[in-house]
């Protein structure tokens, strides 16, 4: 097949993560006879310092030109300064809604071997496989109105959701909790918000049409104590856009860091594929990032966005072996000695092709 996918780098250790997916994308397409076209554009803070907006009209239409979009990481603390839609993230939430994709799949699971080493108890840990479905283009990041007036002290922000909306993210869960342990567990603060009212009953509604899938309803608050007292307990957990970017994180702390964790963000046409950690600018240009998160999103993006199915068991099989060895980034649990994140991406590379 061929691959034809577009690379954005963007902000802080986004290249070097990017760089070692490539070569992991380089091992895939040897052994299984793909070839890839992949071309870079620019994004972030990276276009801001282009002297360009922080997405380009030219990265946009070249996303939506490709099957998949692969992502490092946006966000610069030089542009803090500037008003939250001209900022780099602003450049990330116009590029989700410019692709319509609505749905971001975060999926945290313990790797075997870690169980010991990392933040939770092993026992409370051991044997954690979830998915967080996250809305990604409703809710509060881009409700109308929204203002801050500095002069009279007073800022709002508007969480809105329609049925429509709400019924097309639930499809999602329920369809992703069929190729699982079908369990949905849907997370709102139905007590407090009307909007999580709504989404509470669309979601029972949907539910009907899955009777081969169990829901539960949970509120976020309670949701949050449970992902690291009993992160067994969940197998699909969805929820809205805030709720969604808030847990995600709390799940990274189930895998032992976050820089393992990937991404998929889906709609009806492009994906967009990015590990959960940020740009991580402390970090930047050292070599010392954690490649896997979006090792593993690329992985989803052959899964997802070209139904390369063996491709992707083969890359998450080569990190799982990876870590099995041994082999950690400096963020990783137990990292006696830690690898760079170039030599990370080599060796999981190395395994792809010695993969039996
Ligand atoms: C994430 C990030 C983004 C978000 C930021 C950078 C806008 O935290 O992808 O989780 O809040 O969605
Ligand atoms: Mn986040």
């Amino acid at each position: 097949m061929h691959l034809s996918i577009t690379l954005i780098p963007g902000d802080g250790v986004g290249p070097e993560v990017v760089a070692a997916a490539c070569d992991v994308l380089d091992a895939v397409a040897a052994r299984f006879g793909h070839t890839v076209a992949a071309a870079t554009q620019l994004m972030g803070g990276a276009a801001l310092r282009a002297g360009q907006p922080a997405l380009p009209p030219e990265t946009l239409a070249a996303c939506r030109a490709t099957r998949a979009t692969l992502l490092g990481a946006v966000g610069d603390p030089a542009f803090d300064h500037l008003p939250p839609k001209e900022r780099p993230e602003g450049g990330l939430l116009a590029i989700r809604k410019g692709l319509g994709v609505f749905a971001n799949l975060r999926p945290t699971r313990i790797w075997p071997g870690l169980e010991e080493s990392g933040p939770l108890k092993a026992d409370i840990a051991r044997g954690a496989d979830l998915l967080i479905v996250r809305e990604l283009t409703g809710g509060l990041y881009f409700g109308e109105p929204r203002q801050i007036d500095r002069l009279a002290g007073e800022a709002f922000n508007t969480m809105r959701y329609s049925t429509a909306e709400i019924e097309r993210i639930a499809r999602v869960a329920f369809d992703a909790a069929r190729t699982r342990r079908r369990h949905v567990t849907s997370v709102d603060k139905a007590n407090v918000l009307e909007t999580s009212q709504l989404w509470r009953s669309v979601v029972t509604d949907v539910a009907t049409q899955y009777p081969d899938v169990a829901l539960q309803h949970l509120y976020v608050d309670s949701c949050a104590m449970a992902l690291v007292t009993h992160p067994t307990r969940f197998d699909v957990i969805l929820t809205e856009n805030l709720f969604g970017d808030i847990l995600s994180d709390e799940a990274a702390v189930i895998a032992g860091s976050i820089g393992l964790l990937p991404s998929a963000s889906l709609g009806t046409g492009p994906g967009l594929y990015e590990p959960v950690h940020g740009s991580a600018p402390d970090i930047a240009g050292q070599d010392k990032a954690n490649p896997l998160g979006t090792i593993a999103s690329l992985a989803m993006l052959l899964r997802y966005s070209f139904g390369l199915e063996l491709e992707a068991d083969h890359i998450d099989a080569a990190i799982g072996a990876t870590l099995a060895e041994g082999d950690r980034t400096a963020d990783l649990p137990g990292a006696a000695i830690a690898i760079g994140c170039r030599e990370m991406g080599r060796r999981v590379a190395a395994r792809i092709a010695a993969l039996t």
